[in-house]
């Protein structure tokens, strides 16, 4: 496994791969790596010949008084993991390297970003799309692998590649949860015990509201009062959304449909903790 810190080697090498004709599998990360990122690195592996794993906490990505500075970061056990899951290359930049002085551009994808997260993140997609884009030009990927645990933001870097006819594929791969259901993240290592205890109704509230709808419930507001109900046993949590939308643009659905799927999502704070989870569901 190879460590590459600058742009220009990896660039380089990716061009070397491309001669080869060899396909190239990416995963972007921002490290602290846990059995969700593996799981990309896993299919990554599998399916292509080279994999490519970058490793990078994108400050544009976060808020003023979000958690840029102490997000989670341990280097020498995410190689250690890599190195584990066969990955070929692991991708490190440098700040410097990407917010040069004089940097200029970013990238936007309007709509999809207005609601969910990227209406209490303002900013933040674009972010996302910014660094993911350069990421891509840097390690000129075939196939990219994001996960379902950040719903919006799979489905807006989609909407990306397809308006700026990137020639790359994207797969959306499961969400990977702990045994009690919680949806593996980074953050969660920012839970105390007790915190840590309710955190499991966050997935509950979202089963919850995938048995109503089995029950045939219709009402999109019945349902989120129920998950709300369920939530309210934790005196840490405070709701930030919970909203039923369509899951190909996330439009807000008061009732629902046959034959549609639908995505549920939520964010919640456990404390000053914030965790985001969500389910598809299939109304009949
Ligand atoms: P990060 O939060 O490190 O996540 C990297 C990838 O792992 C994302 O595609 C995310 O959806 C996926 N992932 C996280 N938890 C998962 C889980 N429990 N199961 C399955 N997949 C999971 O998302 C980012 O970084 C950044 O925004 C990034 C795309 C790297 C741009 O900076």
């Amino acid at each position: 496994m190879k460590i590459i810190h600058s742009a220009a080697e990896m660039q380089e090498i990716a061009r070397q791969l491309k001669i080869q004709s060899k396909i190239i599998g990416f995963v972007p990360t921002m490290g602290y790596l846990h059995k969700g990122h593996l799981s990309l690195m896993s299919r990554s592996v599998k399916d292509c010949d080279v994999t490519v794993v970058s490793i990078y906490v994108n400050p544009m990505q976060f808020g003023p008084k979000e958690d840029f500075k102490k997000y989670p970061r341990d280097i020498k056990t995410d190689l250690k993991l890599c190195r584990q899951q066969n990955v070929d290359y692991v991708f490190i930049p440098k700040d410097a390297q990407i917010y040069p002085k004089g940097y200029m551009t970013e990238v936007q994808v309007k709509g999809i970003t207005d609601s969910l997260c990227g209406k209490f993140r303002p900013g933040h997609f674009t972010g996302v799309c910014t660094i993911v884009s350069k990421l891509f030009n840097i390690v000129k990927a075939d196939i990219a692998y994001f996960g379902q645990k950040d719903a919006q933001q799979a489905l807006v870097i989609k909407k990306m590649v397809k308006d700026l006819h990137m020639s790359l594929k994207i797969k959306v791969l499961p969400i990977i949860r702990e045994p009690d259901g919680l949806a593996m993240s980074s953050r969660n290592a920012y839970l105390d015990d007790k915190q840590r205890q309710d955190a499991v109704l966050l997935s509950q509230a979202l089963k919850k509201a995938k048995q109503l709808i089995e029950q045939k419930q219709r009402k999109t507001a019945k349902i989120i009062f129920q998950m709300k109900r369920l939530l309210s046993q934790s005196e840490f949590a405070t709701i930030e959304y919970i909203a039923i939308v369509d899951a190909d643009h996330l439009s807000e659905i008061k009732q629902l449909k046959a034959k549609t799927k639908v995505l549920i999502v939520l964010a919640v704070y456990m404390g000053r903790v914030r965790l985001i989870d969500n389910i598809l569901v299939k109304v009949d």
